[in-house]
């Protein structure tokens, strides 16, 4: 029977003033607000991670994208040049998630087919790629929760919910649903260090909605898999490349080896918006470093300790071989290559959208 959830988390709002970002950095903590009045303070947001999440993102930049028109097409003057360094400075603001290039070449567009002032049509289109995701996440959700048996256990690594993207969330959305559907017993959600999205966001995320969570440190996961009876991986995506290669966040390329290696079964859930067809496989996907601060300031130092090298990947490539379904708005693959990618996504999504 379906369950009551709590009230729908709205993690970015625009308005005259500015956009509202719900600060994820002190979460669950503290509720507290960041308002962007222009691009570059939107896209230092998603440099500090008040806003992550690959379609969170991808919003966040195009909301970033209005407040640009709003200034530079009220300044005397070409407004264009001034907007196109402001949409490059968003673009710049993190290297892999690849809805951040998507959602601003949809601005672009819009400009393009404005010209004079664009401003309207540009907050519709913002608007427009907010709600969109939300409906694909929901979309996705009751495509991946059918393949789920009653009374699952599932493994999930950062956080895929509602403050990762437009609303419900896409592995999150999964959980979602098929909590409702009664196919989840348990949610295990690994801390996902060095940030905690899981232990601080996934695991608040769930809680909030009554669905068992129970929280792990990353380096347990092996040992759960073996002895709890996971049946699914469940997770989503920062870039999938054209054969079906996906970068998400570091760590998922370990759980999914130790997925295949002991029987559970993989799944990947991510919007059309995350698909790259311009890039031919993982190895050409780009992979954020967030240098070393991160891991030292976990160690409770006030300074980087002397002599250790830190290398700090925020994101790892899973090879397709080992995804056993990949679930977008558009439909599912199963066992995804690049003749199944390309038989779903038949336009290079990022180059003819
Ligand atoms: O560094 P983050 O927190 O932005 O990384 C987020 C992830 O890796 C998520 O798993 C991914 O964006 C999919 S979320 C819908």
């Amino acid at each position: 029977m379906p369950r009551p959830s709590a009230r729908a988390l709205e993690p970015l709002v625009l308005g005259p003033e500015g956009l509202r970002i719900l600060d994820q950095r002190q979460l669950p903590g503290t509720e507290a607000w960041v308002l962007a009045t222009d691009a570059a303070e939107v896209a230092a947001a998603i440099r500090a991670m008040a806003v992550r999440g690959a379609p969170a993102i991808g919003i966040a930049a195009a909301y970033g994208a209005v407040l640009a028109a709003r200034i530079c097409w009220a300044e005397p003057g070409p407004a264009r040049p001034c907007w196109d360094q402001a949409l490059a400075e968003l673009g710049a603001a993190r290297p892999t998630a690849v809805n951040l290039a998507w959602a601003l070449d949809r601005m672009r567009r819009v400009a393009d087919q404005h010209g004079l002032d664009p401003r309207e049509a540009l907050e519709a289109e913002a608007r427009g790629i907010h709600a969109e995701d939300r409906a694909q996440n929901v979309a996705m959700a009751r495509l991946g929760a059918a393949y789920l048996a009653a009374g699952s256990r599932v493994l999930t690594h950062c956080n895929t919910g509602a403050l990762a993207t437009g609303g419900h969330g896409t592995a999150l959305g999964v959980v979602r649903t098929a909590w409702s559907e009664g196919r989840i017993e348990r949610v295990y959600a690994t801390e996902t260090r060095p940030w905690l999205q899981g232990a601080r966001l996934t695991a608040w995320e769930l809680a909030r909605e009554g669905i068992p969570v129970t929280l792990v440190v990353d380096s347990a996961a092996a040992h759960l898999i073996e002895r709890v009876g996971i049946s699914w991986l469940l997770v989503g995506a920062d870039r999938i490349a054209a054969n079906g290669d996906v970068a998400n966040k570091v760590g998922t390329l370990g759980l999914a080896l130790v997925a295949r290696t002991l029987g559970a079964r993989v799944m990947v859930v991510a919007p059309s918006s995350t698909v790259d067809m311009a890039t031919a496989d993982g190895a050409a996907i780009p992979i954020e470093d967030r240098g070393g601060e991160e891991i030292w300031r976990a160690t409770g130092a006030k300074a980087p300790p002397a002599g250790i090298a830190f290398t700090n990947p925020s994101f790892d490539v899973t090879p397709a071989r080992l995804i056993d379904v990949l679930v977008t708005e558009r439909g599912v693959i199963e066992a995804p290559d690049r003749t199944r990618m390309a038989a779903l996504f038949h336009t290079a999504l990022h180059e003819a959208d």
